[in-house]
């Protein structure tokens, strides 16, 4: 399938493929070792159909140039765009750990303090995204890497093949109104098809998100493409805490104006969004077993104080 195999494994006379990451539907990709510059690298392979080939590689370009814009520590690095042999491919920072996809699949759902911590990240990242004035328009969990050095998780975005400038003069190489993105993370808007999408449908499709890794479940549902769309669009939602009992009833109110059918009426930045969310999750009262604790605390403290005299124990 890659061309590239029959000069040893080694492309554009430089990265040597080691081994297959994933496969996509347009794509694959491979770790490479970059033999100029001494480093494993992630290459990201197109795989479009004859009929797709100008169109891909356009999208694909377009990918590299985005990608490459963006410099922040919550989005993945793109090092360079390359064509050998007619074959288009990006090198990418290799990042060791799982996408976001793969941690919901194997834990059903995330405590309300795990996913806090986990949107300050992605809000950073799409902080940065934005602010390049770029639109990803595919935010998803499969689009969201945990990426793990030394020790620590640090979120990265990745995966700018449907992005977008947020310039209306960008030309575009899909036809007007055609959908490019993950339609259970759409907004209305990008549902809809309508061409003057802005940075709130990531915004939106990261409350999708949210709402999965509290409650597991998606917020959205239809049997068929017509049905989902007719459920995004109600911007109806079952409260997260019907789901998930323990939530409190501000994270319920954080997705009324998250799924707002009217974008003038969500959160009009990935700041304002994620600080709205940490708010929302300090309502949360302390499990049972914090509880448990801080009165035995209180208990301890009060015996003692009592033994000083210094305060009066009720009972
Ligand atoms: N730089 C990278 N390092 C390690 N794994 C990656 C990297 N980029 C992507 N992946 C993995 O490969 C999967 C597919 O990559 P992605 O760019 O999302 O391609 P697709 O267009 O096929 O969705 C991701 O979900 C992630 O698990
Ligand atoms: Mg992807």
């Amino acid at each position: 399938m890659l061309p590239l195999l029959q000069s040893n494994g080694i492309i554009a006379g430089r990265y040597r493929l080691k081994r297959e990451l994933a496969r996509g539907g347009m794509g694959t990709l491979w770790v490479a070792f970059d033999l100029e510059r001494r480093r494993s690298v992630a290459l990201k392979f197109i795989h479009p159909t004859a009929a797709q080939r100008d169109e891909a590689h356009v999208r694909f370009e377009r990918e590299a140039r985005a990608a490459a814009r963006i410099c922040s520590a919550n989005v993945v690095e793109t090092f360079d765009y390359l064509v050998d042999d007619g074959q288009a491919f990006l090198v990418m920072e290799l990042l060791e750990g799982e996408d976001l996809g793969a941690l919901l699949a194997r834990e059903g759902h995330l405590t309300l303090a795990h996913t806090a911590k986990l949107l300050v990240q992605i809000a950073r990242g799409l902080g940065a995204v934005h602010a390049a004035s770029i639109i990803h328009r595919d935010v998803k969990p499969g689009n969201i890497f945990l990426s793990r050095a030394a020790g620590e998780i640090t979120v990265k975005l990745i995966d700018f093949g449907a992005a977008r400038l947020a310039s209306r003069h960008e030309p575009r190489p899909t036809e007007p109104g055609a959908i490019i993105g993950t339609l259970h993370y759409m907004a209305p808007e990008q549902a809809l098809g309508d061409v003057e999408l802005d940075h709130r449908v990531d915004l939106w499709a990261t409350a999708v998100i949210l709402y999965r890794l509290l409650t597991g479940e998606r917020p959205f549902h239809g049997a068929t493409v017509s049905e989902l769309i007719r459920s995004i669009c109600s911007s109806r939602v079952t409260a997260p805490s019907l789901l998930a009992p323990s939530l409190p009833a501000s994270i319920d109110a954080f997705f009324v104006r998250a799924f707002a059918r009217c974008r003038d009426d969500r959160f009009a930045s990935a700041l304002e969004l994620s600080n709205a969310f940490s708010a929302a999750a300090a309502c949360a009262r302390p499990p049972r077993r914090r509880m448990a604790m801080m009165s035995l605390r209180l208990a301890d403290i009060a015996a003692e104080a009592a033994t000083v005299g210094h305060l009066r124990v009720p009972g």
